[in-house]
């Protein structure tokens, strides 16, 4: 089984040697991480003059931490600090990382899981260690100490530790002993190292380091790497890489929350996902990525899209749209479903995984398995370099910068356009018209500020959102194009503003069970542009209607009949038909953000979720 086969911890890691003696550095590089679990925190630093290594932890957010921290106020260099993602150990202040070895020598921070820890823990025992936590992760403190040899640089004993270690993870390590240097190890999770002039850097992703430097190294599974104040080593080369995007894409902006300044960014992310891959007068859709296997793509008959959660949703959309034009057979598959379902694949299927982290364990699992079946593995993902990206043979970038709350939003319509795009790659490699190509992509065009009319709107949806407050459940119906985005409406509701439980099925579905649900109390929200179905959503609201249930209805501007059916509305600007779910989206994160906000909820940190699910 691959180092990521089984559940890995989420979790954050950040690691800091060279001339600054300030850890509040590390703390800041620190809540850029905290997307990836947020249950308790810790720091650990070497202080120069008392010459030993002082380290603190607290139980719940960095914020927690960061008081502690203001109260400690020690300083030194190297420093590693932790933000956890509880698997094994509950949330405690015992079970946050750092952990240490008996001797309190060296300290260090993981992210990952060690599969065989009870039996590495038991012979520890036996031979004398005493263990403070019941994480997997201290066996790694006492294993490093196991090997160290007075005189022995700290990498040797990791290297030495490491080979009998099983499972997965990301480390940056510190000694007493060995004080000037930060081991850093990678095995299956995701590992960074930032350099600079004078200093370096590792971290889990680069959000955490890019207000200090833009130069990366991404370590690969199995390598090592030593951070000294003036220098770096890896045990191979290996070539320098330029972030691409600004700080400020990883701040607020005068928002108060990620979450309100992503969807805010909506039309932004249209547009970056759209602009330069367009050839207008041909109808041509211009993907960079596809190019070097365009020929393997015109052999193609089926396409399997693997995504999870809200890129699930994403998937689904783009399943209509490649079968509606494109004309081939496509099917959705969940992450976590494929690998075990045996699904048939063969050298004529191109399985394309949709994902914004790149590093969803179950999306990338089956990618590897549609890998060994043969398959042309595409990605279509956000943070370049991932692991998806790698593990994929070609794709494209969604290219918007990093998206930092918790749920995603930006992320989802820039996978939309792309799937748009990949439709009419796809299709005028196929069937479809120059007319028909060029249609798409000038609507597409249009998109960006179409999406900035729907956010026009947004006091109009806080009050609606306040207005339906009171309410504890809810249920979204939409019909093909949008009935993902009925799906997506209803995650997003119950992620965000958790207090409220909420489903969504196709419209057609209703009948045959949820009505049941419906009464004055079960408001539902309908997802009904006017399109090729919309008679049919119209029976829907109907059916509700006739059992006295509430209607929030998302159509087109310009229809007016609906007000006899529905209690409230938001209109969306009209465009192409599978082009809606990009716009009809919006105004749904809107709603569960201003809600979410309304009960009170942090909206950017979801209770018992993370960013980067690397949990099978
Ligand atoms: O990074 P990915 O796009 O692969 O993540 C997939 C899901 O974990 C993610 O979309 C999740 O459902 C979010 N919480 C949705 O807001």
């Amino acid at each position: 089984m691959s180092p990521l086969g089984r559940a890995s911890i989420m979790c954050g890691i950040v690691g800091y040697i060279g001339k600054n003696n300030n850890p509040q550095l590390g703390l800041s590089a620190l809540r850029r991480l905290e997307y990836r679990g947020y249950d308790s925190a810790g720091i650990a630093v070497f202080n120069p003059e008392k010459q030993e290594i002082l380290c603190l932890k607290a139980k719940g957010k960095i914020d927690e931490l960061e008081k502690k921290f203001s109260e400690a106020r020690f300083s030194g260099s190297p420093f590693i600090l932790h933000t956890r993602w509880a698997t094994h150990g509950e949330p405690s202040e015992a079970n946050a990382h750092p952990h240490c070895d008996c001797q309190k020598n060296i300290y260090l921070v993981h992210n990952g899981i060690i599969e065989n820890y009870k039996e590495l823990k038991e012979a520890l025992i036996t031979e004398g260690h005493k263990f403070a936590s019941e994480t997997d992760t201290e066996v790694l403190a006492h294993l490093i100490e196991k090997y160290s040899n007075p005189g022995q640089p700290l990498e040797d004993a990791v290297r030495h530790a490491l080979k009998e270690v099983k499972g997965a993870y990301a480390l940056a390590i510190i000694s007493r002993n060995d004080p000037q240097k930060i081991v850093a190890a990678k095995l299956g999770s995701p590992l960074i190292l930032g350099i600079n002039q004078d200093e370096f850097l590792v971290a889990s992703d680069p959000a955490a380091i890019v207000s200090h430097t833009r130069q990366v190294i991404t370590l690969d599974d199995n390598e090592i790497a030593v951070l000294s104040p003036d220098n770096f080593f890896i045990l191979k080369e290996k070539p320098i890489e330029k972030i691409e995007w600004e700080v400020e894409d990883a701040q607020k902006q005068g928002f108060s929350h990620f979450m309100l300044k992503e969807i805010f960014e909506e039309p932004e992310a249209i547009k970056k996902s759209i602009v330069g891959r367009m050839i207008l007068e041909q109808g041509l859709a211009k993907l960079g990525g596809l190019e070097q296997v365009s020929e393997q793509l015109k052999k193609i008959e089926k396409v399997v899209i693997v995504a999870c959660g809200t890129a699930s949703y994403a998937g689904k959309v783009g399943e209509y749209m490649f079968e509606e034009y494109a004309k081939i057979s496509t099917k959705l598959e969940i992450g976590s479903e494929f690998r075990y379902k045996n699904a048939i694949l063969d050298d004529k299927t191109a399985v394309l995984a949709v994902s914004q982290s790149g590093e969803t364990a179950d999306t990338l699992e089956a990618i590897k398995e549609a890998k060994r079946k043969g398959c042309l593995c595409l990605g279509l993902v956000n943070t370049v370099g991932s692991s998806i990206t790698r593990e994929t043979d070609a794709g494209v970038y969604c290219r918007i910068g990093p998206e930092i709350a918790v749920a995603s939003s930006k992320a989802f319509v820039s996978q939309l356009c792309i799937l748009a795009l990949i439709t009419v790659f796809l299709g005028r490699q196929r069937e479809m018209s120059l007319v028909t190509g060029k249609r798409i992509l000038e609507e597409l065009e249009k998109l960006p500020n179409l999406a900035k009319k729907i956010l026009a709107q947004s006091d109009y949806i806080k009050d609606l959102a306040k207005k339906y407050s009171e309410y504890r459940n809810f249920y979204f119906l939409g019909r093909k194009y949008n009935f993902p985005i009925a799906l997506e409406g209803a995650l997003k509701l119950k992620e965000i503003a958790w207090k409220i439980h909420a489903e969504a099925t196709p419209a057609g579905e209703m009948k045959h069970g949820q009505i049941a649900l419906i009464d004055e109390n079960f408001p539902v929200v309908c997802i009904c542009p006017y399109d090729s179905i919309y008679d049919k959503m119209k029976n829907a609201m109907e059916e509700v209607k006739a059992r006295k249930g509430k209607i929030l209805a998302i159509t087109t501007e310009g229809n007016e009949e609906i007000k006899s059916l529905a209690d409230d509305v938001i209109y969306i600007p009209k465009t192409l038909e599978m082009l809606t779910p990009i716009l009809s989206v919006l105004p749904l994160h809107l709603f569960a953000a201003y809600l979410g906000l309304e009960l009170g909820l942090d909206i950017d940190k979801p209770r018992n979720l993370a960013k980067s699910v690397t949990v099978e």
